[in-house]
């Protein structure tokens, strides 16, 4: 090895020991309960299961965060994802979003899923309970398309289900121009 193969790689060895100690930040901000997509939309179990497994480490604030996400650069790249992926479409606070986003991201969602394009290829390798079957793709993208369409809890108020409460109903009110284009594809 020559001289300067040495210090080069020498140096970039030291560069990947510095570069350990600048750690991500993982903690996870708090849940409001109430607000969050699985205790708004009450999903059937298996499909709560495969959002779970499939999504929620980048688009919750229940991200696990697995031995590797210890090590930069990859940390970074990870903790960039969680970031983005929560800046455009966070389950946590899916109660806070105004009907007309709830539908938008869920339509998205139906999208996403329907063209492969999440979750992201990157992050099957170390996940396999993520990686999903064609007829796994089509019971979510169905089932978020439903969902687009308002077929959530506060929809079900605004059509008058009797398994709901007044309190829920003011909610419902407010929401009827934002629901309107959901309503174009029912007959
Ligand atoms: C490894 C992290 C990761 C996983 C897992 C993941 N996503 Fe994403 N998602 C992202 C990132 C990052 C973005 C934003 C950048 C982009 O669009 O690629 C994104 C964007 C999206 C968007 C676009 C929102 C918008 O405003 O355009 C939707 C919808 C979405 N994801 C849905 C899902 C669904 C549904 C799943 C599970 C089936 C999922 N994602 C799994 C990281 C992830």
């Amino acid at each position: 090895m020559s001289k300067t193969l040495k210090r080069i790689l020498l140096g970039l060895a030291a560069v990947l020991v510095i570069i350990q100690f600048f750690r991500i930040d993982k903690t996870n901000p708090p849940i409001d309960s109430g607000q969050e997509f699985m205790a708004v939309t009450a999903p059937p179990a298996d499909v709560a299961q495969l959002i779970h497994d499939a999504c929620y480490d980048c688009h919750s604030h229940e991200t696990e965060y697995p031995w590797y996400t210890n090590v930069a650069p990859l940390s970074w790249w990870i903790a960039d994802h969680v970031k983005e992926g929560r800046k455009h479409l966070n389950f946590s606070v899916w109660g806070t979003y105004e009907q007309k986003k709830k539908a938008h991201k869920a339509e998205e969602c139906a999208e996403e899923i329907n063209k492969k394009e999440m979750p992201l290829t990157s992050f099957l390798p170390a996940h396999p309970e993520a990686r999903l079957t064609d007829e796994q793709r089509t019971r979510l993208s169905d089932w978020f398309m439903a969902l687009s369409k308002g077929k959530d809890i506060t929809e079900r108020v605004r059509e008058g289900d009797p398994g709901t409460t007044p309190a829920m109903n003011e909610a419902g009110k407010e929401s009827d121009e934002a629901t309107e284009h959901e309503h174009e594809e029912e007959e």
